[in-house]
């Protein structure tokens, strides 16, 4: 009786001893673990960096479905004038422009970047174009500056209008 208690003990001890092991060799595969992901983050952080020129690539590709005429856009039919309300306008945000309509049958177009930060301009009414992002304004007809924070006029944007069709020139 009093040999197998004493069998018994030194199994106990043992059974520990294993415990301890298995666990220091978990904690090695989970380093093991880590190191493969830190060494595979680097290939991912390296893969990221294209990815600008995938957004550039992007803008390439509209201009190549919407230019029908050519590369540049040149020619590209923006919009129809009854698209374009009188004293309003439209924002055509793929190509840079807006075009305004200040006048009946007067047509006239901008870039859309408003030149106190950058932002896309918004809202054309009255005559006037409203930059959404500060609320700088400019006058439809001719871009000027009518409201700061801008001051700077809108840059000029070319179009013609043949027909009914608008396009940029
Ligand atoms: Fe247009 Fe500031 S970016 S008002």
């Amino acid at each position: 009786m009093t040999g197998t208690q004493g069998t018994a003990r030194p199994a106990t001890g043992r059974t520990v001893a294993r415990r301890t092991v298995v666990a220091a060799a978990g904690a090695v595969g989970l380093g093991a673990a880590l190191v493969a992901c830190g060494s595979d983050d680097s290939p991912e952080a390296a893969a990221g960096k294209p990815a600008d020129n995938g957004g550039a690539d992007n803008g390439g590709a509209d201009d190549g479905a919407n230019g029908d005429s050519g590369a540049d856009g040149q020619g590209e039919v923006l919009a129809r004038t009854a698209d374009i309300p009188e004293g309003g306008g439209k924002v055509f945000e793929a190509q840079g422009v807006v075009v305004t309509q200040p006048a009946a049958g007067q047509f006239k177009a901008f870039s859309s970047e408003c030149t106190h930060s950058g932002c896309t301009v918004g809202n054309i009414s009255n005559g006037t174009i409203t930059c959404p992002c500060h609320g700088s304004q400019f006058d439809a007809s001719d871009g000027s500056v009518k409201k700061g924070p801008a001051t700077r006029p809108l840059g000029a944007a070319s179009i013609s209008v043949e027909g009914d069709e608008i396009k940029l020139a």
